[in-house]
């Protein structure tokens, strides 16, 4: 590659999930946190929070709440990140202000300024040669999570953080090829059978040789046994128990 630092460094990412006993120092979570902080953002909402848990017995609790991911634990630190919208309701009400926050249009907006502060801030703690990996399993139990983080309403935690020290070295997973997620002009889907078998030839091959030859998943069939149950079908209502999706033409939808 050699194309130039930042392209180097987007281009070399691979989630880490084990971690040497290294901390992570103030001064990296501060710029860590200063990078998210830099994030674009819906109309300058600023939709979002950060929670730093660096406690061992809270990591610990939130390794079990995020579906036993044990390096929720293991990192130095895990950060929570939430869209919150709770001090924009606290500016409606200074400037008497109705507060509308019941659309889906919301969810979206607090879920996306998360997602770019997440990804500002992963690639902020790469910088400092720490990895990281994102933990969306904080939405397995988001009542307990809320419980413990003393979430307010109006908030929703998006995902979760770990970052550390590497303490592994993962061949990067093979993305699907350009041709089956770029379209010029307009969407056109007539090679994406062709892509899918090349990339399927490829995955097989990556998870063979990750797996000593254990494991050959194709990745279509991956997908497909995935989104063959729903996932996570409690997150609507607890969106709506924090305030949100309560306009009551959304609820009609339903
Ligand atoms: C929003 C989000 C949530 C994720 N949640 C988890 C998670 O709960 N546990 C986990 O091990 N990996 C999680 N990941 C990491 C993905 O599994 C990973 O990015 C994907 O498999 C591609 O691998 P790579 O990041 O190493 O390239 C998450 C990634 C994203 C973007």
């Amino acid at each position: 590659m050699g194309k130039n630092s930042v392209i180097d460094l987007i281009q070399s990412h691979r989630s880490i999930r084990k971690f040497t006993d290294a901390p992570v120092s103030e001064k990296q979570i501060d710029e860590v946190i200063a990078s998210g902080r830099w994030a674009p953002t819906s109309h300058h909402v600023q939709a979002y929070s950060i929670i730093v848990v660096k406690e061992d017995a809270k990591k610990k609790e939130l390794a079990k709440l995020a579906g036993n991911q044990a390096y929720v634990e293991s990192c130095p630190v895990f950060f929570v990140i939430c869209a919150d919208f709770h001090r924009l309701k606290q500016v409606s009400e200074l400037h008497d202000q109705p507060f509308e926050v019941g659309e889906q249009e919301n969810v979206l907006v607090g879920a996306v300024d998360a997602a770019l502060v997440a990804q500002n801030m992963l690639l902020a703690a790469r910088s400092f040669d720490l990895g990281g990996v994102m933990i969306g399993g904080i939405r397995n139990n988001p009542e307990a999570v809320s419980k413990l983080l003393n979430l307010p309403s109006y908030t929703f935690p998006v995902m979760g953080l770990c970052i550390g020290v590497p303490d592994q070295d993962p061949e990067q997973k093979p993305r699907l090829p350009k041709e089956a997620v770029v379209h010029q002009e307009q969407y056109d889907a007539t090679n994406l059978p062709k892509s899918i078998e090349d990339y399927d030839q490829v995955m097989e091959t990556y998870y063979y040789n990750r797996t000593k030859g254990a494991r050959a998943d194709k990745w279509s069939e991956q997908m497909a046994h995935f989104f063959s149950t729903p996932k996570r079908p409690h997150v609507g209502e607890f969106l709506r128990g924090q305030g949100f999706l309560t306009r009551k033409d959304e609820l009609d939808k339903e």
